[in-house]
C-alpha cells in the first residue's frame, strides 16, 4: 500500500483503555473537519452485539481477528480520525499496519489517574472483569510498552478533551507546514 500524503494520512489515537481515545478522538476530527471512526464501534456493528458479549459468545480470539480486519480496511483510507481498543496494538500486524499508513497519537494517562476511573469502564470492559487491582495495575504495566511504537505521545493527565484536541491539532498543523508546506 502507497502512503498518502502526510497533510491526508489518517490519524490513530492508541492508549490504554478508558484514556478517552473516543472522545478526544471525536473532537479532534471535528476540529480537523474529518470523520472519526471508533474501531470498536465498527466491530459491534459487525456483529450486532457489544463487545463483552462478542468476548462471551465468541471469545477474545474471534474480537481480536475482527479488530484486525477492520483496522486493515480501515487503515487503507485517507483523512479519518481513527480510534484504537486499547489492545488493538498488542498485535504486531496492527501496530505495522497503522505505522505505515498513519499518524499515530499515544494519549498517555497515569495509572494513578486512570484508577480514579476504574468504576465507569468495569462494566464494559471484558478485559478488567473478575481483576483484581493488582492484576489491573500489573496489565497496565505490561500494557504500557506496547504504546511505545507511536509518532507523538500526549500527556493527557490534568488536561481537558478540548486541550489535548487542541494540541493534536496544532501540531499536525505545524508537521504539515514543516514537511509539507502549500507554497
Ligand atoms: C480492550 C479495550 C477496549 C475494547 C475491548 C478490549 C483491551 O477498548 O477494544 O474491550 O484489550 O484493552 P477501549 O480502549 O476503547 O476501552
Amino acid at each position: 500500500m502507497g502512503k498518502f500524503p502526510l497533510r491526508e494520512q489518517s490519524i490513530v489515537l492508541i492508549g490504554f483503555m478508558g484514556v478517552g481515545k473516543t472522545t478526544i478522538g471525536k473532537t479532534v476530527a471535528k476540529k480537523l473537519y474529518r470523520d472519526f471512526i471508533d474501531i470498536d464501534e465498527e466491530i459491534e456493528k459487525r456483529f450486532k452485539m457489544p463487545t463483552k458479549d462478542i468476548f462471551r459468545l465468541h471469545g477474545e480470539k474471534t474480537f481480536r481477528n475482527a479488530e484486525k480486519d477492520i483496522i486493515s480496511e480501515i487503515c487503507q483510507q485517507r483523512l479519518k480520525v481513527v480510534s484504537l481498543g486499547g489492545g488493538a496494538f498488542l498485535q504486531k500486524e496492527i501496530q505495522e499496519i497503522c505505522l505505515n499508513s498513519s499518524i499515530i497519537f499515544y494519549l498517555d494517562l497515569s495509572w494513578d489517574r486512570w484508577k480514579d476511573r476504574i468504576e465507569l469502564l468495569m462494566e464494559s470492559r471484558p478485559v478488567l472483569q473478575g481483576k483484581t487491582m493488582k492484576e489491573m495495575k500489573q496489565l497496565y504495566e505490561d500494557r504500557k510498552p506496547i504504546y511505545e511504537q507511536h509518532h507523538s505521545r500526549v500527556d493527557t493527565d490534568y488536561h481537558e478533551i478540548e486541550e489535548v484536541a487542541d494540541y493534536i491539532a496544532e501540531s499536525l498543523k505545524l508537521a504539515w507546514d514543516i514537511y509539507e508546506p502549500t507554497s
